[in-house]
């Protein structure tokens, strides 16, 4: 059955790696039908609107979104920026990434990690990230609540007084860990990985720790052919640099996750490489870890292997596994070649010259 892709192209060089990529569809002779949509900076200026009503239409009937990066901004700069006759409607600027995320149910957060060349030897390894609580559920105060002070104790407190002070709760939900850990192990038992590592910190956070770490072994005993371990987060950023071929799937929540992330594209070589996807129940939107990196828009020289890594992630939810393979393996052995390489490789390629020579090898091995 044909497949609906959305492609929302967003600000930066989000464009131009989607320009640069999608061809790679066609190449491929998929029955997929690419729609297209509107997100992000300009959209926000033009109606004071980042998600479009259209595009929530269009999202709608897709059966996958593929984004290439959006430009975002704190909310008083975003409402600053704003044209005269929309500041005054005083619209609030919610994030489109955080949008698709909640509106959608987005819950896991999956970025795959690989090193394919350099001087490092090769590996491979997942992270895998809650997306809607713990420490970002959005429950962020400042000055203590009555309906806190009681046991909210600390010796600081008392220097500046209750109001001089700010807290951040972090949400753990039996209902959120448990969605989350069953994905990150199924995904390991896809992906033919033996060990799923738990990133967390329970020897501080004792409640919020020992909690999730129960549910996390109530999952693992559904996945027996699976190692599976619980280690304090920040020796795991220690080991990921050190040693990241131990590494199977590494699970976390909300914080935890986006901070091991990053780490982890860099280790694999920086974002230029680094493919993401967001699920949930129901629907699924893929997209580069790189954002529009404005500084570098309009010259053509945006590493576009990210995105060819995350259009084989989306080919790969939408059941089309063998290309979402060869896919990846041409866009390995481009990088591993070296010979045609953008600025953050070593090389003097273009965004185009890169696709082009990605296309190639994948039509041509
Ligand atoms: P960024 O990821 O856009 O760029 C940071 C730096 O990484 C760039 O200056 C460049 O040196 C390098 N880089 C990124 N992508 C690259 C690529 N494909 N090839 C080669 N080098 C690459 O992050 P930054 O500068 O912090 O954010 C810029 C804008 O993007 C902001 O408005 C931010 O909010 C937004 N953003 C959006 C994301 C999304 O769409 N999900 C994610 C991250 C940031
Ligand atoms: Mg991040």
């Amino acid at each position: 059955m044909k497949k609906n892709v959305l492609v929302l192209p967003g600000d930066g060089i989000g464009q131009e790696v989607c320009e640069a990529s999608l061809p790679v569809i066609s190449a491929m002779d998929l029955p997929i039908t690419l729609t297209f949509g509107e997100i992000g900076w300009a959209c926000w200026m033009r109606e004071g609107n980042p998600v479009p009503d259209q595009t929530w239409e269009k999202i709608a009937g897709a059966d996958a979104v593929l984004l290439g990066a959006i430009t975002s901004k704190g909310k008083a700069q975003a409402q600053q920026a704003l044209p005269q006759p929309l500041q005054q409607k005083g619209i609030e600027y919610v994030s489109p990434v955080i949008q698709l995320r909640q509106k959608l149910g987005l819950f896991a957060n999956i970025r795959p990690v690989k090193y394919v060349a350099g001087d490092q030897r090769p590996f491979r390894c997942c992270v895998i990230r809650e997306n809607t609580e713990g420490l970002y559920a959005g429950m962020d105060f400042k000055g203590v609540r009555p309906a806190v002070s009681g046991w909210l104790k600390h010796p600081n407190l008392d220097k500046y007084g209750p109001e001089e002070a700010a807290w951040t709760v972090r949400l753990q939900t039996r209902y959120g860990l448990e969605r989350l850990f069953q994905t990150a192990f199924e995904y390991a038992r896809k992906h033919d990985f033996t060990r799923v590592t738990f990133a967390d910190k329970p020897n501080v956070m004792r409640e919020s720790g020992h909690f999730a770490g129960s549910i996390f072994h109530e999952v693992a005993a559904r996945f027996p052919e699976i190692a599976a371990d619980i280690h304090n987060v920040d020796a795991i950023a220690l080991w990921l640099v050190r040693k990241p071929h131990e590494f199977g799937v590494i699970v976390a929540e909300n914080m935890f996750g986006d901070i091991l992330s990053d780490l982890a594209a860099g280790v694999m070589g920086g974002l230029g490489l680094a493919p993401s996807a967001n699920i949930g129940s129901h629907a699924a939107y893929f997209e580069p870890v790189h954002g529009s990196a404005p500084g570098m828009a309009g010259q053509g020289k945006a590493n576009p292997c990210a995105m060819f890594y995350t259009i084989a992630l989306m080919l790969e939810y939408l059941g089309f596994e063998l290309q979402a393979e060869k896919l990846q393996h041409a866009v390995d052995r481009v990088v591993r070649d070296g010979k045609v390489a953008t600025y953050d490789l070593g090389g003097t390629a273009s965004t185009q010259e890169m696709a082009q020579a990605i296309i190639r090898e994948l039509l041509h091995p």
